[in-house]
């Protein structure tokens, strides 16, 4: 009988000291729509505990209504939300925050990340990264962090700010493992977040030399010897790298599969067997060639 070795991988210290579940719903796909609090709703009625949106999503107010609708007290929700890139600036941020927090009609949220660096324009993230650390300071904010920064962009944030992130949330699935990142974040205390942690960016990419991690037979077959699905083994496999991941589905029957990972292990070598696969690259944007008006997405205050 294969034997569970470490059953406590629902979640993670933070350096706040809070814990934040390893494996959440991701929700970016579907604006606006009766599916997004769906998804919510049936994620939260299946156990996921993490929540992750973003004011880009234009979708707020509907995992909002999800929440609600589930029952689950919000205490018991880990909710993560980010600032868009045309927010950014101290006072701006502040109002952008607001508005998160009208829109999804909560008091607080548990993280609240800053959505790409501005390369090109550093100074304005660091400002905006000020005004997360006030919002952490009045409680608003109960953890604040960044997604999709490279080593430089964090040795930058943090040489110019107080607060050392919670969180990076980046892309990363087996095709994209980020082992040099991984080690800095492991070095400052930062944890790591994957977004298209099951290769959503692959599938999306129009390159024809990169390979979804879903059709990986290294993947399929440890699912063939688990009686797992090819989505479970990447999920189980991030968690027990201590990686936050958060899948995305509007698909209620996935939903429910994909958090149906914590009545098993795998293996040291079938981890390592997966941390080596690493075919594809980055699919997603480039963050250092990321601009203000990079992504045509317009945020209402
Ligand atoms: P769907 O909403 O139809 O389930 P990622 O989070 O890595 O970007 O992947 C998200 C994409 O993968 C979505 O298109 C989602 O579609 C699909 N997906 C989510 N869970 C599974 C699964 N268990 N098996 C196959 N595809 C999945």
């Amino acid at each position: 009988m294969l034997e569970v070795k470490d059953n406590d991988l629902r979640s993670i210290t933070l350096n706040t000291g809070a814990r934040m579940p390893l494996l959440g719903l991701g929700v970016l796909g579907r604006e606006n729509r009766e599916e997004t609090a769906d998804a919510v709703e049936t994620a939260l009625n299946s156990g996921y505990r993490l929540i992750d949106t973003a004011a880009s999503y234009l979708n707020e107010a509907d995992v909002g209504e999800g929440l609600r609708r589930s029952g689950v007290d919000r205490s018991d929700v880990f909710l993560t939300t980010k600032l868009w890139l045309t927010k950014y600036g101290y006072d701006e941020a502040l109002r952008a925050f607001d508005a998160s927090l009208r829109r999804l009609r909560v008091e607080y949220v548990d993280l609240y990340l800053l959505h790409w660096p501005v390369p090109s324009a550093f100074d304005l993230t660091i400002q905006s990264y000020r005004a997360a650390e006030k919002l952490f300071a009045e409680g608003r904010a109960r953890a604040i962090g960044v997604s999709n920064f490279g080593i430089s962009h964090l040795e930058d944030l943090m040489a110019a700010s107080e607060i050392v992130p919670a969180v990076n949330q980046v892309e990363l699935h087996p095709g994209f493992t980020q082992r040099q990142l991984r080690k800095f974040h492991a070095k400052t205390g930062i944890a790591t977040e994957a977004w298209s942690p099951l290769g959503g960016s692959v599938r999306r990419s129009s390159d024809a030399q990169t390979q979804d991690p879903l059709l990986n037979p290294v993947i399929s077959d440890t699912a063939g010897r688990y009686g797992k699905t090819s989505a479970q083994i990447i999920l189980r496999w991030h968690i027990e790298n201590r990686t936050i991941a958060i899948p995305k589905s509007f698909n209620p029957s996935r939903i429910a599969k994909n958090f149906d990972i914590f009545d098993f292990s795998l293996t040291n070598e079938e981890i390592a067997a997966i941390d080596l696969i690493d075919p594809s690259g980055r699919c997603g944007p480039d963050p250092q060639q990321v601009r203000a008006d990079t992504f045509p997405i317009t945020v209402e205050d």
